[in-house]
C-alpha cells in the first residue's frame, strides 16, 4: 500500500515539479483523451468481424470505423472525435437504453468519453507502445454475476456523478442527475507478440495486486503496456426507476458493460509520446505535452464515420433492443428470442484488409515484441508489412457475435496466474483525485448539436447538447 501511495503523492507532486521515484512513476507519461460520440450502431470489428454484431455498440474515435479493423485504413480516416486529431483509434462500449414504461425502449445520449492513458508498472518494467494492429477487450457481454476477487469482474464500475456515494459493480440504484459514468479497466500485461488473440488472450491483468494497480506482470504477459481506462458518460438524468436502465445486451443489472480498443495512433507516435517522459504526465492538460499539443482540436463532435454500413434504427423509441437481446438481469435469466432472424445486413461487402490480418486470422502476429528489448526506443514496427498471417485457431470463439445470442463470452479472459488479487479495488484513486490540478481540467468535448428528438425529451427538461461542456468529475485517476 505504500507503492499506491507513493504513487499518488508523487502525482501530485506533479503539477510543481516530479522528481523520479523509485517506480519510476514521476517521469511516467499519463495523459488523458476525450472524445464525442462517433456513432451507436451493431458493427464490432474485432467480435464480429465482416459481420452484424450482437447488440448496439456506441463508438468513438477515428471515422474509419467499421466492420473490420485493419490499422492501416485506420490511418486513413478523415476525422476522429477525440480532441487528439493524430489519435484515429477506436474505443467503443455496448450502447445504453431506457426502457420507458410504454414498453418501447430508447437509446440515451452518451454525452462524451474520455480514456485514460495511464502507467501502471512495476519496478523495472519499461512500458511499450501498442503496435499498430493491435486491438484488445476488457468484460463480458454475457456476465450475469459479480465476483470482486475476479479482475475482469473488478475492472468494470460504475459512477454516479453528482450525488454522493461509492462507485458500484452494477448500475446504481438513482438516477445520477450528472451522468451515469460506466468505467473499464483494461488488461495491461501483453504477450509481446500478439496483436489479437481469441477472448483477448494477448493480454492480461497484472499478476500481483489490484487490477488497476502496478503490480508485476505474469510471465506469460512479459510486456507492460499503458492501462487504458474508459469513462463513458451517459445521460441519465431522469425519474429513477429500477430496471428502467438496460445494456444493448439486455442486461439490466450493469455486469454487461465491457469496452473494446483498436490501436490507431500513427506508428511510433506513442513513443514520441514516452519519450516527452514527464512532460507529458498531463492528465487533462494535453497542451502542456508537446507531442499532443500540436495536435489538438475541439471540433471532435464534427467528426462523422466515413461509410454509413447498416441501416438500422438503433435509436427509438423501438418496441424492442436491436438483435436479440432479450431483457434479463437479477432473477431473469439471459435467454434467446424465440425465433428469432437476423435480417439486418452490411449495405456493401465489408472491406478486405491490407494488413495480413485477414479477416479469419484469430491471431495477427507483429514483429513487435519478443524480439525487441523492452526498453528500446525503436518504433513499435518498422511497417503494417511485418505483420502476418497466423493460424486461424480458435476463429469460432470470435465469430459468433453477428448473430444475436452467439456473442462470444470473454470471462475467460486474463485470469492473474496468482491469487494475490485485493478486495479493495482502488486504492490509489482517491489519493489522485485529490493531487490532479483541477485547472489542467477543462476539456473541449464538442457535443454534437443535433440529436435525436427521441432522447432529448427529458422528463427533468434541463437544458442538453452544450456546445462544451466542463469536467466536474476530474482527476479520478
Ligand atoms: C412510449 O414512451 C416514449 C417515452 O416517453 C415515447 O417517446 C413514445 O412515443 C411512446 N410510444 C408510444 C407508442 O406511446
Ligand atoms: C472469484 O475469482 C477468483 C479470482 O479469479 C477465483 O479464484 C474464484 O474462484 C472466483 N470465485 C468464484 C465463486 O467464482
Ligand atoms: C447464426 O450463426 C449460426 C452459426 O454461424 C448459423 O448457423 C445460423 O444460421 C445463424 N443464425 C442467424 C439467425 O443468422
Amino acid at each position: 500500500m505504500l507503492v499506491k501511495l507513493l504513487f499518488g503523492t508523487l502525482y501530485g507532486a506533479l503539477a510543481v515539479k516530479a522528481d523520479a521515484g523509485p517506480y519510476g512513476v514521476g517521469t511516467d507519461p499519463f495523459w488523458v483523451v476525450s472524445h464525442a460520440p462517433l456513432t451507436s450502431v451493431r458493427l464490432d470489428p474485432i467480435v464480429s468481424p465482416a459481420g452484424i454484431s450482437g447488440h448496439t455498440h456506441q463508438v468513438v474515435g477515428g471515422s474509419a470505423f467499421g466492420p473490420v479493423y485493419d490499422y492501416a485504413a485506420s490511418q486513413q480516416a478523415k476525422c476522429t472525435s477525440a480532441n487528439v486529431a493524430i489519435d484515429k483509434s477506436n474505443y467503443w462500449a455496448p450502447q445504453l437504453y431506457r426502457n420507458h414504461p410504454n414498453g418501447t425502449v430508447s437509446l440515451v445520449k452518451l454525452t462524451y468519453a474520455n480514456t485514460y492513458y495511464l502507467t501502471r508498472k512495476a519496478d523495472g518494467e519499461t512500458v511499450v507502445p501498442f503496435p499498430p494492429g493491435f486491438r484488445m477487450l476488457v468484460g463480458d457481454p454475457n456476465r450475469q454475476t459479480y465476483n470482486e476477487s475476479d479482475p475482469t469482474n473488478a475492472a468494470i464500475s460504475y459512477a454516479c456523478l453528482g450525488v454522493s456515494g461509492p462507485e458500484t459493480p452494477a448500475f446504481p440504484t438513482q438516477s445520477c442527475p450528472s451522468n451515469l459514468r460506466a468505467q473499464a479497466f483494461f488488461p495491461h500485461c501483453w504477450d509481446g507478440i500478439n496483436n489479437w488473440l481469441p477472448n483477448s488472450a494477448h493480454v492480461a491483468f497484472s499478476s500481483e495486486g489490484n487490477y488497476n494497480g502496478g503490480g508485476k506482470c505474469p510471465d506469460s504477459h512479459p510486456k507492460r503496456i499503458m492501462s487504458l481506462f474508459y469513462e463513458w458518460h451517459y445521460e441519465d438524468d431522469f425519474e429513477y426507476e429500477a430496471g428502467a436502465r438496460v445494456w444493448a445486451t439486455g442486461d439490466t443489472v450493469g455486469y454487461s458493460f465491457h469496452a473494446d480498443f483498436t490501436m490507431g495512433w500513427p506508428d511510433g507516435y506513442m513513443q514520441t509520446i514516452f519519450d516527452a517522459g514527464e512532460n507529458c504526465a498531463v492528465e487533462f492538460g494535453l497542451n502542456k505535452c508537446p507531442p499532443l499539443a500540436s495536435h489538438l482540436q475541439s471540433n471532435g463532435g464534427d467528426c462523422v464515420v466515413d461509410k454509413n454500413w447498416v441501416d438500422e434504427d438503433v435509436v427509438g423509441p423501438l418496441s424492442k433492443l436491436p438483435g436479440n437481446n432479450a431483457e434479463w438481469g437479477g432473477s431473469t435469466p439471459k435467454t434467446s428470442i424465440p425465433n428469432y432472424v437476423e435480417t439486418v445486413k452490411l449495405n456493401s461487402p465489408a472491406p478486405t484488409y491490407t494488413d495480413g490480418c485477414s479477416l479469419d486470422s484469430a491471431a495477427c502476429s507483429t514483429s513487435v515484441g519478443s524480439s525487441s528489448p523492452p526498453n528500446s526506443a525503436t518504433s513499435p514496427s518498422s511497417s503494417t508489412s511485418s505483420i502476418s498471417s497466423a493460424p486461424a485457431s480458435g476463429v469460432s470463439s470470435i465469430s459468433g457475435g453477428s448473430n444475436g445470442s452467439g456473442s462470444s463470452s470473454a470471462a475467460s479472459i486474463s485470469k492473474p496466474t496468482s491469487s494475490s488479487i485485493g478486495s479493495t479495488s482502488t486504492p490509489s484513486k482517491s489519493s489522485m483525485s485529490k493531487s490532479t490540478n483541477p485547472g489542467g481540467g477543462e476539456t473541449l468535448v464538442a457535443v454534437p448539436s443535433s440529436s435525436s428528438s427521441a432522447i432529448s425529451k427529458g422528463s427533468c427538461g434541463r437544458k442538453r447538447g452544450m456546445k462544451r461542456r466542463r469536467r466536474r468529475d476530474n482527476g479520478q485517476y
